[in-house]
């Protein structure tokens, strides 16, 4: 049983881990426990209701589960809302719960207004998370406007000194690593830009300031949303640490009209004893359980053409791509930006999502057709949610971008975005795209989304304008799951802009993430390792790209990319004989090991990042077999050998180990010697080494 009830307290149970709470001796709903598993009868009671001074009253000191602005209470709240007669505050009493098997709901009503708040929890034991989310349901005959609406605040063990552990970055350089020790007062991380962003990741681990990768408490969870959000890591004046995270509500209202529900997006979180790898691999294992299409499929090997040919695309030249890729062991080829009308630049086209009959006079079918003579999938690149002013859809609709009518419409990228919180959108690109999809044979759809929001006005809107934020993206989910449905066999990438749109809402609904457009090997390490932090190897395309050709080997790149969904972006007309036989060696070692990388688990090793060193190991489920790739970016001539501990054996079985690279052979040692021993690897100073091993007995 994951769920137990008593006396006005909930326990949710996972394998390793308790969550407890329950109504307080003032009817308030408060956390009493989160962290290792702990037996029923030593859960902490609800910390006695205080106040101190006339200050702040007793809901100011509370770990109310789902706090509202309301009473003497000045924590970030969950929930705010104005009522049809100006009322700005709430006062949300409990008044039932229910369990159905792995599921509790627990409903709070107002005391005076028919909203009802109905708090919804779902415990995953086996991957010791659990998710919450939240339906606000409007049962009076006035409109309520609702101007927050977090999914949840998950409360830390009493005290401060906290660490936060996240990821930020930019455009070209995502999910950069950082730990900051939480001080008085918020630490707020959000997007404000119509998708979940490059700047910062919708995820957050928390720790006491002593975690690594194999030891120590972390707290660590994430918002299933692809668009605005918002974190707060709030450390009280009284010595408590909250993390709330929802919905933004910058520039944010919505009316819940009367008989209507709205429902929040999906955060979860977890617990582990067993530091930042574990917390990593129990997300990894969540998601491909339960969020991630066909996450027991590895992925194909896929040629991608936007860094050889960008937007100058025509029928021969990747028809010779594509037999360039097929002598290498490609699996899927994908043609990227360019193809369709008008498309000689970025000034033109996006709207129009025919093929150009200058660059295609027959058609795609040719083309299809010569690819999967070859024995290889068809994948194409389109970017449903943009027009170009110079383009036949906005000649037709200009009223369907996203605008202000007074002000001017800036571009980004010479592009407008249309308004998806609209109906009349959605279906014109559900229309477009079915219609793509269905006269064409294509396997895998790559979808961009190449700006970022201005002027964010939707005139005549029939609501609250602002709600665009969340209608939206909505929308983008209506659009994408309808064509999903419609079309079974397709495998479908999110992309914007590199990682402008990874999170765990869009990959409900796509195989796998473009997570940067930068392909520097070097950079794609660091980038990479943030990304492990939070999303399974199997959703991670990488690419082999020209570059950083002229700093990092072949084998060194292709190192970097089999480290998740091998791609390759690279110009194959210009490679020689010498790389293109390497480049399929390389490619038919890993698909050997891709069963490992896109199925097993992953660790992070202990190998000096800040040194320039990363190690990066994945093990079978059934610990029977281990792939490791092993980095260093500079340093010296004659420098000592790499030493490394390996993660995650058996420890008493034995194990062989060779190295790709070399051909040399260890062993056999036991998982143990392995892991507390280790192997000795001699990297030069720009060097990479692919090591296997497999069980013996
Ligand atoms: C974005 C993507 C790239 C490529 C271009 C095409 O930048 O991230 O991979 O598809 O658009 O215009």
């Amino acid at each position: 049983m994951t769920i137990t009830a008593s006396q006005n307290a909930w326990i949710l149970e996972t394998r390793n881990t308790t969550y407890a709470l329950g109504l307080d001796e003032a009817g308030l709903l408060v956390h009493r426990y989160w962290g290792e598993r702990l037996a029923l009868h030593d859960i902490p009671p609800p910390p006695p209701m205080r106040g101190w001074a006339s200050f702040s009253n007793g809901a100011h000191h509370a770990p109310e589960e789902y706090p509202a602005y309301g009473g003497m209470s000045f924590n970030e709240p969950c929930v705010k809302a104005t009522f049809a007669d100006g009322t700005r505050t709430l006062d949300l009493r409990f008044v039932g719960a229910a369990v159905h098997g792995d599921e509790l709901r627990l409903t709070l009503r107002d005391a005076v207004y028919a909203l009802t708040v109905t708090l919804v929890y779902r415990v995953y034991a086996a991957e010791d998370i659990v998710t919450r989310h939240v339906v606000l349901h409007n049962a009076g005959a006035a409109a309520i406007t609702m101007e927050r609406a977090f999914s949840a605040v998950w409360h830390l063990p009493h005290g401060d000194g906290y660490r936060l552990s996240h990821l930020a970055g930019r455009w070209y350089d995502e999910m950069n690593y950082q730990q900051e020790t939480l001080t008085a007062g918020v630490k707020v991380l959000e997007s404000r830009r119509l998708t979940s962003s490059h700047t910062h990741q919708p995820w957050f681990a928390v720790d006491r300031g002593d975690a690594d990768e194999t030891r120590g408490a972390v707290w660590f969870g994430a918002l299933a949303w692809s668009g605005n959000w918002k974190l707060t890591a709030e450390v009280t004046d009284y010595q408590t640490t909250r993390i709330g995270i929802g919905l933004n509500d910058w520039d944010w209202a919505w009316q819940l009209a009367p008989g209507e529900t709205f429902t929040t997006p999906v955060a979860l979180a977890g617990y582990t004893s067993d530091g930042m790898g574990a917390a990593s691999r129990l997300l990894h294992r969540w998601a491909r359980a339960h969020v991630v299409p066909r996450a027991d499929e590895p992925r194909r090997v896929l040629y991608n053409s936007w860094e050889a040919t960008f937007f100058s695309v025509n029928e021969t030249q990747q028809m010779a791509l594509a037999t360039r890729a097929a002598a290498i062991g490609v699996e899927l080829f994908v043609m990227d930006d360019g193809w369709f009308k008008g498309r000689v630049d970025d000034k033109a086209g996006l709207g129009d999502w025919t093929p150009d009959s200058v660059k295609f006079p027959r058609g795609l079918a040719p083309l299809i057709a010569h690819v999967e003579g070859l024995g290889m999938r068809f994948g194409l690149w389109i970017e449903p949610e943009m027009v170009n002013p110079n383009s036949d859809l906005y000649r037709a609709h200009p009223d369907w971008v996203l605008h202000f009518p007074p002000r001017p419409r800036s571009t980004g990228r010479h592009q407008l975005i249309l308004n998806l919180a609209r109906p009349d959108v959605q279906d014109h690109l559900i229309g477009v795209f079915d219609k793509l999809l269905s006269e064409n044979r294509i396997g895998f759809i790559k979808w961009d989304m190449n700006r970022a929001p201005s002027e964010p006005g939707w005139p005549d809107a029939p609501r609250e304008p602002r709600e665009v934020w969340t209608r939206y993206v909505y929308g983008v989910y209506r659009v994408w799951d309808t064509l999903r449905a419609r079309h079974r066999d397709v495998i479908w990438q999110t992309c914007s802009g590199g990682g402008g749109r990874t999170d765990y809402g869009i990959l409900a609904r796509a195989e796998q993430a473009w997570i940067s457009d930068n392909t520097h090997a070097d950079a794609r390490l660091r980038i990479q390792d943030g990304c492990s932090r939070v999303y399974p190897a199997i959703t991670m395309e990488a690419w082999v790209t020209d570059a950083s050709e002229d700093r990092f080997p072949l084998a060194f790149r292709f190192h970097v990319s089999m480290c998740g969904a091998l791609g390759i972006g690279a110009n194959l007309l210009r490679w020689g004989e010498s790389e293109m036989g390497a480049a399929a060696a390389l490619i038919a070692q890993y698909k050997a090991v891709r069963p490992i990388i896109h199925l097993g688990e992953c660790y992070r090793l202990d190998v000096a990042a800040a040194e320039g060193q990363y190690g990066m190991q994945y093990v079978s489920g059934d610990e029977s077999e281990s792939v490791v790739f092993l980095f260093r970016l500079h340093g010296a001539e004659r420098i000592p050998p790499l030493r490394v501990r390996l993660m995650g054996l058996t420890p008493d079985r034995l194990y062989t180990l060779t190295n790709t690279t070399t051909g040399a052979a260890l062993g056999p040692h036991t998982g143990a010697y392995w892991m507390r021993v280790g192997v000795e690897v001699a990297l030069p100073a720009i060097g990479s080494a692919m090591l296997r091993l497999r069980v013996v007995s």
